[in-house]
């Protein structure tokens, strides 16, 4: 866990690595239906990536992110499954996300 960004060390523990892995590769069913998807940047921000989830997605840009973990809206406007929570985050500590997400 070293190279956890502190919000995530302090505050959200199990946060995004509870649901999407310890590499944030996702594929661990939540529901019968819903698998959490890769949230690794490199596959966030691609159209190409393989999905894990239950649909594609369009690439995402770090807004579209943002947005994904504060309102549960995917890239393409789809309401996330209420298995994904929403979080409230400073906007410092979402730069902090950013980065971690780059590092999976
Ligand atoms: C309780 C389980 C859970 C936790 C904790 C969780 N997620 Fe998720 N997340 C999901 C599920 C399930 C989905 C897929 C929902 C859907 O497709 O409708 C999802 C979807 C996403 C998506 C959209 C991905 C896409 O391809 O459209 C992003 C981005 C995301 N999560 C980021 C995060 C981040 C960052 C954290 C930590 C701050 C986090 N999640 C924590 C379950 C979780």
């Amino acid at each position: 866990m070293a190279s956890l960004p502190p919000f995530l060390k302090v505050s959200h523990v199990k946060s995004c690595v509870h649901c999407h892995g310890p590499k944030g590769k996702g594929g661990i069913w939540m529901t019968n239906e819903v698998k959490s998807p890769d949230i690794s940047y490199k596959n966030l921000t691609s159209d190409e990536a393989p999905y894990t989830g239950h649909k594609g997605h369009k690439a995402y840009n770090d807004e579209m992110i943002i947005r994904a973990v504060k309102q549960g809206i995917a890239s393409d406007g789809r309401v996330l499954d209420s298995s994904m929570p929403r979080w409230s985050i400073e906007n410092d500590d979402m730069k902090d996300l950013i980065e971690f997400l780059k590092t999976l």
